[in-house]
Protein backbone atom coordinates (compact mmCIF):
# COMPACT_ATOMS: atom_id res chain seq x y z
CA UNK A 1 0.00 0.00 0.00
CA UNK A 2 1.77 3.49 -0.68
CA UNK A 3 2.19 5.55 2.39
CA UNK A 4 1.16 8.44 0.61
CA UNK A 5 -1.13 9.46 -1.95
CA UNK A 6 -2.93 12.61 -3.94
CA UNK A 7 -5.40 11.84 -5.79
CA UNK A 8 -6.21 14.84 -8.30
CA UNK A 9 -4.96 17.31 -5.91
CA UNK A 10 -5.73 21.00 -6.04
CA UNK A 11 -4.62 24.25 -4.21
CA UNK A 12 -6.22 27.37 -5.40
CA UNK A 13 -5.65 31.17 -3.14
CA UNK A 14 -7.62 34.12 -3.00
CA UNK A 15 -10.83 34.51 -4.97
CA UNK A 16 -12.64 35.28 -7.71
CA UNK A 17 -10.65 37.49 -9.94
CA UNK A 18 -7.41 37.11 -7.69
CA UNK A 19 -8.16 33.55 -7.85
CA UNK A 20 -4.67 31.65 -8.42
CA UNK A 21 -4.08 27.84 -8.94
CA UNK A 22 -1.02 26.81 -7.15
CA UNK A 23 -1.63 23.15 -7.87
CA UNK A 24 -3.50 21.90 -10.51
CA UNK A 25 -4.76 18.39 -10.37
CA UNK A 26 -2.28 16.13 -9.33
CA UNK A 27 -1.94 12.82 -8.93
CA UNK A 28 0.94 10.71 -7.38
CA UNK A 29 1.36 7.73 -4.89
CA UNK A 30 4.51 7.29 -3.16
CA UNK A 31 5.78 3.61 -1.96
CA UNK A 32 7.50 2.78 1.80
CA UNK A 33 10.79 2.96 1.35
CA UNK A 34 10.99 5.50 -1.72
CA UNK A 35 13.45 8.22 -1.95
CA UNK A 36 11.36 10.37 -4.10
CA UNK A 37 12.40 14.16 -4.93
CA UNK A 38 10.30 17.00 -6.28
CA UNK A 39 11.98 19.37 -8.73
CA UNK A 40 10.78 22.72 -10.96
CA UNK A 41 11.37 25.92 -11.40
CA UNK A 42 10.47 28.69 -8.59
CA UNK A 43 6.65 29.12 -8.09
CA UNK A 44 5.36 25.58 -10.02
CA UNK A 45 4.08 24.47 -6.43
CA UNK A 46 6.33 22.51 -5.24
CA UNK A 47 6.31 23.37 -1.63
CA UNK A 48 2.27 23.68 -1.43
CA UNK A 49 2.65 19.41 -2.73
CA UNK A 50 4.78 18.90 -0.26
CA UNK A 51 2.52 20.71 2.76
CA UNK A 52 -0.02 18.71 1.03
CA UNK A 53 1.55 15.69 1.04
CA UNK A 54 2.64 15.94 4.74
CA UNK A 55 -0.91 16.77 6.07
CA UNK A 56 0.64 20.81 7.33
CA UNK A 57 -2.07 22.10 4.61
CA UNK A 58 -4.99 20.81 3.03
CA UNK A 59 -5.95 20.71 -0.68
CA UNK A 60 -8.86 22.85 -2.39
CA UNK A 61 -10.30 20.16 -4.34
CA UNK A 62 -9.10 16.26 -4.16
CA UNK A 63 -7.87 13.66 -1.43
CA UNK A 64 -4.86 12.71 0.06
CA UNK A 65 -4.68 9.37 1.15
CA UNK A 66 -2.08 8.10 4.44
CA UNK A 67 -1.61 4.38 3.73
CA UNK A 68 -4.74 4.23 1.99
CA UNK A 69 -6.97 6.11 4.45
CA UNK A 70 -8.35 9.46 3.10
CA UNK A 71 -7.23 12.15 5.37
CA UNK A 72 -10.21 14.15 5.65
CA UNK A 73 -11.46 10.97 7.17
CA UNK A 74 -9.34 11.26 9.95
CA UNK A 75 -9.78 12.83 13.22
CA UNK A 76 -7.26 15.28 14.75
CA UNK A 77 -5.61 12.64 17.03
CA UNK A 78 -4.79 10.59 14.00
CA UNK A 79 -3.53 13.56 11.95
CA UNK A 80 -1.68 14.44 14.80
CA UNK A 81 -0.29 11.53 15.35
CA UNK A 82 1.08 11.25 11.74
CA UNK A 83 2.63 14.42 11.94
CA UNK A 84 4.23 13.59 15.76
CA UNK A 85 5.11 10.59 15.56
CA UNK A 86 5.47 9.31 12.24
CA UNK A 87 6.94 12.25 9.94
CA UNK A 88 10.34 14.20 10.39
CA UNK A 89 10.65 17.56 8.81
CA UNK A 90 13.79 19.15 7.68
CA UNK A 91 13.20 23.23 6.20
CA UNK A 92 15.36 25.09 4.89
CA UNK A 93 15.48 27.30 7.81
CA UNK A 94 16.26 24.63 10.35
CA UNK A 95 13.67 26.10 12.67
CA UNK A 96 15.73 25.24 15.86
CA UNK A 97 15.25 26.62 19.39
CA UNK A 98 17.99 29.08 19.64
CA UNK A 99 17.67 28.74 23.76
CA UNK A 100 18.11 25.60 23.76
CA UNK A 101 21.93 23.57 23.43
CA UNK A 102 21.90 20.54 20.43
CA UNK A 103 21.26 17.81 22.67
CA UNK A 104 17.73 19.48 23.62
CA UNK A 105 16.97 20.49 20.04
CA UNK A 106 17.43 16.96 19.14
CA UNK A 107 15.45 15.21 21.81
CA UNK A 108 13.22 17.81 22.02
CA UNK A 109 10.36 15.40 20.22
CA UNK A 110 10.79 12.58 22.90
CA UNK A 111 10.06 14.48 25.56
CA UNK A 112 6.05 14.52 24.99
CA UNK A 113 6.36 10.97 24.81
CA UNK A 114 7.64 9.89 28.24
CA UNK A 115 10.60 8.57 26.84
CA UNK A 116 13.04 7.09 29.96
CA UNK A 117 16.17 9.68 30.27
CA UNK A 118 18.57 6.51 29.13
CA UNK A 119 16.83 5.78 26.08
CA UNK A 120 16.80 9.17 25.32
CA UNK A 121 20.14 9.65 26.00
CA UNK A 122 21.07 6.55 24.16
CA UNK A 123 18.82 7.56 20.90
CA UNK A 124 20.91 11.15 21.28
CA UNK A 125 23.91 9.77 21.33
CA UNK A 126 23.20 7.55 18.22
CA UNK A 127 21.88 10.07 16.22
CA UNK A 128 24.49 12.53 16.84
CA UNK A 129 27.08 9.84 16.15
CA UNK A 130 25.94 9.59 13.18
CA UNK A 131 25.47 13.20 12.17
CA UNK A 132 28.89 14.29 13.31
CA UNK A 133 27.40 16.37 16.18
CA UNK A 134 28.94 14.29 19.20
CA UNK A 135 31.53 17.46 20.06
CA UNK A 136 28.87 19.93 20.03
CA UNK A 137 25.66 18.59 22.04
CA UNK A 138 26.36 21.38 24.67
CA UNK A 139 26.64 24.31 22.15
CA UNK A 140 23.62 26.61 21.59
CA UNK A 141 22.69 27.12 17.91
CA UNK A 142 24.10 30.45 17.44
CA UNK A 143 27.09 28.62 18.28
CA UNK A 144 27.23 26.63 14.98
CA UNK A 145 28.06 26.38 11.62
CA UNK A 146 25.19 26.58 8.82
CA UNK A 147 25.90 22.85 8.03
CA UNK A 148 25.78 21.73 11.56
CA UNK A 149 22.38 23.50 12.42
CA UNK A 150 20.80 21.30 9.24
CA UNK A 151 22.38 18.13 10.80
CA UNK A 152 20.90 18.79 14.26
CA UNK A 153 17.51 19.68 12.27
CA UNK A 154 18.23 16.28 10.49
CA UNK A 155 18.96 14.63 14.17
CA UNK A 156 15.48 16.25 15.12
CA UNK A 157 13.42 15.07 12.06
CA UNK A 158 15.03 11.52 12.58
CA UNK A 159 14.82 10.64 16.68
CA UNK A 160 11.48 9.37 16.44
CA UNK A 161 13.15 6.60 13.64
CA UNK A 162 9.80 8.00 11.64
CA UNK A 163 8.54 6.14 8.80
CA UNK A 164 8.77 9.50 6.42
CA UNK A 165 10.89 12.24 6.01
CA UNK A 166 9.65 15.06 4.51
CA UNK A 167 12.26 17.76 3.39
CA UNK A 168 11.73 21.31 1.35
CA UNK A 169 15.68 22.76 0.08
CA UNK A 170 17.31 20.78 2.64
CA UNK A 171 20.40 21.63 1.66
CA UNK A 172 19.72 25.09 0.28
CA UNK A 173 22.13 26.97 2.85
CA UNK A 174 24.70 24.56 3.06
CA UNK A 175 27.97 24.20 1.29
CA UNK A 176 28.67 21.43 -1.11
CA UNK A 177 30.72 19.65 1.67
CA UNK A 178 27.86 19.42 4.83
CA UNK A 179 25.24 19.17 1.27
CA UNK A 180 26.84 16.18 0.52
CA UNK A 181 26.99 15.37 4.18
CA UNK A 182 23.59 15.70 5.09
CA UNK A 183 22.38 13.51 1.41
CA UNK A 184 24.44 10.72 2.64
CA UNK A 185 23.10 10.60 5.60
CA UNK A 186 19.33 10.36 3.90
CA UNK A 187 20.49 7.98 1.79
CA UNK A 188 21.90 5.95 4.68
CA UNK A 189 18.52 6.13 6.71
CA UNK A 190 16.67 5.44 3.54
CA UNK A 191 18.82 2.26 2.60
CA UNK A 192 19.37 1.07 6.19
CA UNK A 193 15.96 1.55 7.97
CA UNK A 194 13.86 1.61 5.04
CA UNK A 195 12.59 5.58 5.79
CA UNK A 196 10.56 7.10 2.76
CA UNK A 197 12.13 10.58 2.02
CA UNK A 198 9.87 12.75 0.25
CA UNK A 199 12.03 16.12 -0.56
CA UNK A 200 11.85 19.24 -2.97
CA UNK A 201 14.76 20.96 -4.37
CA UNK A 202 15.98 22.57 -7.58
CA UNK A 203 19.69 21.57 -7.09
CA UNK A 204 20.58 18.84 -9.63
CA UNK A 205 23.24 17.31 -7.46
CA UNK A 206 20.87 17.38 -4.50
CA UNK A 207 18.07 15.52 -6.72
CA UNK A 208 20.91 13.04 -7.97
CA UNK A 209 20.20 11.45 -4.53
CA UNK A 210 16.81 10.58 -5.30
CA UNK A 211 15.52 7.18 -6.99
CA UNK A 212 12.26 8.85 -8.83
CA UNK A 213 11.94 12.85 -9.65
CA UNK A 214 8.76 14.31 -10.34
CA UNK A 215 9.27 17.77 -12.15
CA UNK A 216 6.21 20.36 -11.63
CA UNK A 217 5.79 22.99 -13.51
CA UNK A 218 2.84 25.73 -13.51
CA UNK A 219 1.34 23.43 -10.61
CA UNK A 220 1.25 20.42 -12.75
CA UNK A 221 3.07 16.93 -13.55
CA UNK A 222 5.40 18.03 -16.32
CA UNK A 223 7.41 14.41 -16.26
CA UNK A 224 8.74 11.88 -14.19
CA UNK A 225 12.41 10.39 -14.35
CA UNK A 226 13.31 7.01 -12.81
CA UNK A 227 16.96 6.21 -11.62
CA UNK A 228 18.68 3.05 -12.57
CA UNK A 229 21.87 4.01 -13.62
CA UNK A 230 24.78 5.60 -11.61
CA UNK A 231 24.39 9.18 -9.69
CA UNK A 232 26.30 11.07 -11.85
CA UNK A 233 24.66 9.82 -14.82
CA UNK A 234 21.32 10.42 -13.23
CA UNK A 235 22.84 14.27 -12.72
CA UNK A 236 23.33 14.29 -15.87
CA UNK A 237 19.43 13.17 -16.80
CA UNK A 238 17.99 15.79 -14.44
CA UNK A 239 19.97 18.76 -16.00
CA UNK A 240 18.93 17.47 -19.33
CA UNK A 241 15.49 17.54 -17.67
CA UNK A 242 15.56 20.92 -16.07
CA UNK A 243 16.51 22.25 -19.53
CA UNK A 244 13.19 21.11 -21.49
CA UNK A 245 11.54 22.66 -18.33
CA UNK A 246 13.07 25.73 -18.56
CA UNK A 247 13.57 27.91 -15.10
CA UNK A 248 11.80 30.40 -15.58
CA UNK A 249 8.81 31.94 -12.91
CA UNK A 250 5.39 31.08 -13.74
CA UNK A 251 3.71 34.31 -15.44
N1 LIG B 1 -0.28 31.36 1.20
C1 LIG B 1 -0.25 31.69 -0.10
N2 LIG B 1 -1.08 32.65 -0.58
C2 LIG B 1 -1.09 32.96 -1.88
N3 LIG B 1 -0.31 32.40 -2.82
C3 LIG B 1 0.53 31.43 -2.41
C4 LIG B 1 0.60 31.03 -1.03
N4 LIG B 1 1.53 30.05 -0.94
C5 LIG B 1 2.01 29.86 -2.17
N5 LIG B 1 1.42 30.69 -3.06
C6 LIG B 1 1.68 30.75 -4.50
O1 LIG B 1 1.55 29.45 -5.05
C7 LIG B 1 2.56 29.20 -6.01
C8 LIG B 1 3.31 27.95 -5.64
O2 LIG B 1 4.03 28.20 -4.45
P1 LIG B 1 5.08 27.18 -3.84
O3 LIG B 1 5.59 27.78 -2.61
O4 LIG B 1 4.47 25.84 -3.76
O5 LIG B 1 6.20 27.17 -4.99
P2 LIG B 1 7.61 26.44 -5.02
O6 LIG B 1 7.63 25.57 -6.22
O7 LIG B 1 7.87 25.80 -3.70
O8 LIG B 1 8.62 27.64 -5.25
P3 LIG B 1 10.10 27.91 -4.66
O9 LIG B 1 11.05 27.06 -5.45
O10 LIG B 1 10.32 29.35 -4.94
O11 LIG B 1 10.08 27.57 -3.20
C9 LIG B 1 3.44 30.45 -6.05
O12 LIG B 1 3.11 31.21 -7.17
C10 LIG B 1 3.10 31.17 -4.78
O13 LIG B 1 3.22 32.56 -4.94
MG1 LIG C 1 9.23 26.15 -2.10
Amino acid sequence: MSIIELRQVSKTYGIKKNRYSAVNNVSFRIEPGEFLGIMGPSGAGKSTLLNMASTLDFPTSGTVLLNGKVTTGLNERKLADFRKNKSGYIFQDFSLLENLTVQENIELPLLADHVAAREVWRRVRQVAQLLLLESVLNHYPSELSVGQKQRVAAGRAIIKRPAIIFADEPTGSLDSRSATELLQFLSEVNQKEQTTIMMVTHDPFTASYCKRIIFVRDGQIFSEINRAESRQDFFEKIINMQAVIGGGPKR
